[in-house]
């Protein structure tokens, strides 16, 4: 069970039962004076009502106390205990971590992360090694800006045979995950005179901010439960969708929308982005296949590796129609000229060898268990909550009992140590047109956490 000890109006919170409880107690001691929240001269409890507090061993304490004493946040002296010491608040503060890093807590719903600690570092490694053993000197050097052909071959073949994507290896385009080809496309469309992109009312924030930082107007889409309103797709130039499992609220985008959508690039000269963030990840049935297929000249498909295998590979790639393709190839040169080639070929060897298949296999088979047992609990231990949207991917809405308010849920929840999301965080404008609710994040927890997740989540709720 985590701990928190508070003194001073300070709280500190940590996991005994974590592998590195010294480093955590000295990390917590370390941001608490940093951040101000421990004065200069605020005194400590002694070691033994520490370890007390927290259930751990006193020399963990002492040893702690001791390291932070040599590095000059604390004092000790014989008779008045240890203290901050007095210069200790002149180091500056860190610069707060970018908008979407994570900070440990000790329980995370929050949405956007596949279960980090399953990813297959053995196999992983064993297709590094491979793929490096065979690569040609020449991989070494500078080369093509589309990304490594090893990759691209793979990629076209997968592509087409799971997410029925009607592509070549010549079309697409390895970028550093789906926002930098999100931006290459905008800067793309900008320099090309348009001037209105249609973007779904609840979606990452981020991507709402890129469009408009490369001179994007926005036209907001509602979404109701067939998906995007792409029948108010209007003079808007291009449109970003989330076709196969609508972020955040989990809904598909229905066939009659699909068509509606396709029918307008068409006739508009439009251009659709199909943001496939997760579509490998469906449980009740087959998963929809990629709308790219319905129109591939209109189509610009994206795909990620960040929920099937980790945000932090930083790998993506666009499927792109044929009057695209030369001006974001130069984008991409000019900003970014080539994604680390050792870990493309390593997501080649990878793929070519069916071990992203296995992998995928496993992490869909492990999420719907994940999804299955969040909505258990909530039936069992908070029934007045309802889980709403398609049994897909890594992320559910739980829909609030009537009478909660978001704001004060995600509040209580820190307080219990569980980080969560309201939906409204993803909202397009002030006035939230949908009914509060979390989005819960189910595959983010590790393993052995994900059972007292949940129960965090319950008692917060009930
Ligand atoms: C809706 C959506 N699209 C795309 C992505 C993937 O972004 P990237 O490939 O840049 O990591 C995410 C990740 O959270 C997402 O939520």
């Amino acid at each position: 069970m985590p701990s928190a000890w508070a003194t001073s109006g300070t709280d500190l919170h940590l996991d005994p039962a974590g592998p590195r409880v010294r480093a955590g107690l000295e990390n917590a001691l370390r941001s608490a004076v940093q951040t101000g929240r421990l004065r200069p001269g605020a005194r400590l409890p002694s070691s033994r009502v520490l370890a007390l507090d927290l259930g751990i061993a006193r020399n963990t304490v002492a040893n702690a106390y001791g390291q932070l004493v040599a590095e000059g946040w604390l004092t000790a002296r014989q008779g008045s205990g240890t203290r901050v010491a007095d210069r200790a608040t002149a180091i500056s503060p860190q610069p707060a971590p970018p908008a979407r890093a994570r900070r440990g807590v000790p329980y995370d719903l929050r949405p956007g992360s596949p279960d980090l600690a399953a990813f297959p570092r053995a196999d992983w490694i064993a297709a590094a090694r491979r793929a490096l053993n065979a690569a040609p000197a020449e991989a070494l050097g500078y080369s093509d800006s589309r990304g490594r052909p090893e990759l691209r071959r793979s990629l076209a073949d997968y592509l087409a045979r799971t997410r029925g994507v009607r592509v070549t290896a010549d079309q697409l385009v390895v970028c550093s995950g789906f926002a930098q080809g999100f931006g290459l496309l905008c800067r793309v469309l900008r320099a090309r005179g348009a001037t209105t992109l249609a973007i779904e009312e609840y979606c990452l924030p981020g991507h709402r901010e890129a469009a408009a930082a490369h001179g994007l107007g926005l036209r907001i889409l509602p979404v109701d439960n067939d998906g995007a309103l792409t029948t108010e797709l209007g003079d808007a130039d291009a449109v970003l969708l989330t076709p196969a499992h609508q972020f955040p609220l989990g809904v598909t985008l229905a066939a009659h929308r699909r068509t509606a959508a396709v029918d307008w690039a068409v006739r508009r000269g439009g251009l659709i982005i199909e943001d496939d963030y997760d579509g490998e990840f469906r449980y009740d049935r087959q998963p929809v296949g990629a709308m790219q297929a319905l129109a591939p000249e209109h189509v610009a498909y994206a795909g990620t590796a960040s929920k099937t295998l980790a945000p932090g590979l930083r790998l993506g790639w666009l499927a792109l129609p044929g009057h695209l393709h030369a001006d974001v190839i130069a984008a991409k040169a000019l900003t970014d000229p080539q994604a680390s080639m050792l870990d493309q070929i390593t997501l080649a060897q990878f793929i070519a060898s069916g071990a992203y298949d296995r992998h995928v296999r496993r992490s869909r088979l492990a999420y719907r268990r994940r999804r299955d047992r969040l909505a258990a609990a909530l039936e069992r231990d908070a029934p007045r909550a309802r889980i709403s949207g398609i049994a897909a991917g890594l992320h559910a809405i739980v829909e609030l009992p009537a009478g909660h308010e978001e704001h004060d849920v995600v509040t209580h929840a820190r307080r219990h140590g569980l980080a969560v999301e309201g939906l409204h965080a993803y909202a397009a404008g002030p006035e939230p047109r949908h009914a509060p609710a979390l989005v819960a994040g189910y595959a983010t927890p590790p393993e052995h956490a994900f059972t007292a997740t949940l129960e965090r989540l319950c008692t917060v709720l009930a």
